[in-house]
């Protein structure tokens, strides 16, 4: 049996992060009973960013893993002896949020994983693909660049643009319009972003297989 770890990086459970690992984990699912998932809410987990204690790099201790003790050591740990790696994060000014950013720190920081780790990063926003491209994609871009160093791994990434802020557009302060278009874009183009993470998860779990 071979596992993987799927994280949902967004504080909102059932929103567009959710929903879209959801839709990955189940391609996965279909493609392989041989492939324990263990879904992991970030945001249920208290821990924090990388202390820069050096424990990792120390020659006495076990190279590789973060040895600092809070809420994701475990995770942390069971990530980089696993199978696979899937997460969903919300792009949070141009970036991934303080809760992905603490748990890659701590993946990064103690070296070279000792085996190749599949990794898929979905990442969901709320701006379109014109403005992610030309603003804010290359910071994303080197997150892939430590997985590839890291990880010894090319990760395949998803984009999902044009995501839905909230419902009941009544109780916000955003003009209704705004919201109006915003829907019949995300009505538009979400189910396609299911379909596709849902795609990305057969060819993931094909890969894993692959190896069994
Ligand atoms: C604090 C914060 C910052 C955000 N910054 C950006 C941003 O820079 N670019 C963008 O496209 N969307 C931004 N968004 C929107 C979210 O990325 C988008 O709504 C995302 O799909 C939310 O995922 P969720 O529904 O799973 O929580 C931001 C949202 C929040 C709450």
């Amino acid at each position: 049996m071979k596992k993987i770890y799927a994280l949902n990086a967004s504080p909102r459970k059932g929103w567009n992060c959710d929903q879209i690992l959801d839709c990955f984990i189940q391609g996965v699912k279909e493609t392989s009973g041989e492939i324990e998932i263990e879904k992991v809410q970030l945001y249920d987990l208290d821990y924090k960013g990388c202390r820069s204690c050096f424990a990792c790099q120390l020659k006495k201790t076990e190279q590789g893993h973060c040895l600092f003790r809070d809420g994701a050591t475990d995770l942390i740990r069971g990530i980089k002896s696993g199978d696979g790696l899937v997460f969903a994060a919300p792009v949070y000014y141009f970036d991934v949020p303080s809760q992905m950013r603490a748990i890659l720190e701590r993946l990064f920081y103690p070296g070279d994983a000792d085996h190749e780790i599949p990794v898929t990063a979905i990442y969901t926003m709320n701006q379109p693909e014109e403005v992610a491209n030309r603003v804010f994609k290359k910071h994303l871009d080197d997150i892939a660049f430590f997985f590839r160093q890291e990880f010894k791994t090319d990760p395949e990434q998803l984009y999902v643009y044009n995501t839905l802020h909230w419902r009941h557009p009544e109780r916000y302060n955003f003009p209704m319009e705004w919201y109006e278009e915003k829907l019949k874009v995300h009505e538009a183009q979400f189910p396609a972003d299911q379909n596709a993470a849902y795609q990305a998860g057969i060819r993931f779990a094909q890969k894993i297989v692959s190896r069994l």
